[in-house]
């Protein structure tokens, strides 16, 4: 009773003609890379999708630049960390899980890029658990004495089992600067992220609803067809 269902929130993709906000989309990648990065990977979409987002190739090339992929070193040949080309994918920073879990508190950063799809209410969720970190209600330990938060973790009402091991990872307005001088507030920044895992978890919204009206235009050409035949076929018959 003291878990909180996600916040009541709109996104420019929701409905049936939803498309999503380019710029928007900008900004949430920017937060992805100027905040969650240092802990969060997003395996499944390569440099070169961002595209998609309004990017030229350059643009793309010099994103890509910004963040370190593992390669190997050309002339000795041990693993090293190089900048990112078009064609890596969103790898996260860690080599392994162990590595991840050693340096989270025993708990590994999931990867983002499906993360609006696996979770119930995804985009909505995502973006309550980021704005939703704040002290234990009066209510709950009014009602559950022994209920606390161990070291090492966090309250948020809209985890699971309300203590998460994801410090605040937004927490001050102005955290990230945007370029096309949007308030950055921490619900801001929030929403677009979330945005921006939106897109990453269905980068064919938009394709697949068009896709959609154009065959819903097409059940609707073929019942009037199969109306008139019918008429057709059984005109002669008392
Ligand atoms: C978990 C998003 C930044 C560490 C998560 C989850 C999401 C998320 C959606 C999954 C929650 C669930 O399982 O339902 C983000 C976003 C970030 C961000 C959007 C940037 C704005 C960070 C940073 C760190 C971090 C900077 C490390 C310092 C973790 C850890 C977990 C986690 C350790 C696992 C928590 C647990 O299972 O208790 N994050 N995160 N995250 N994140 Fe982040």
């Amino acid at each position: 009773e003291f878990y909180v269902h996600p916040k009541d929130v709109s996104f420019s993709s929701d409905g049936p003609l939803g498309t999503y906000d380019r710029a928007q989309l900008q900004r949430g990648l920017k937060v992805y890379q100027e905040v969650c990065a240092a802990c969060h990977g997003m395996k499944f979409v390569a440099f070169r999708d961002l595209g998609a987002l309004g990017y030229t190739e350059p643009e793309v090339a010099a994103i890509a630049s910004q963040f370190q992929v593992p390669g190997v070193d050309p002339t000795t040949g041990e693993p090293v960390l190089r900048p990112a080309v078009a064609t890596d994918y969103m790898v996260g920073p860690y080599p392994n899980d162990i590595a991840a879990a050693a340096a989270n508190n025993n708990a590994i950063p999931p990867d983002l890029s499906l993360m609006t799809k696996a979770r119930h209410d995804g985009s909505a969720y995502v973006y309550s658990l980021l704005s939703g970190y704040g002290p234990i209600p009066a209510e709950l330990k009014a009602a559950y004495p022994d209920f606390e938060t161990p070291q090492g973790l966090y309250f948020n009402q809209y985890f699971h089992n309300l203590n998460i091991a994801m410090a605040p990872p937004l927490t001050a307005a102005g955290q990230v600067t945007y370029s096309d001088g949007t308030d950055a507030t921490i619900s801001q920044m929030s929403k677009d992220v979330t945005a921006f895992m939106t897109w990453s978890a269905e980068p064919k919204l938009e394709q697949r609803r068009q896709t959609g009206f154009v065959f819903i235009g097409f059940l609707i050409f073929a019942t009037i067809l199969a109306y008139m035949s019918k008429k057709q076929v059984w005109a002669g018959a008392k």
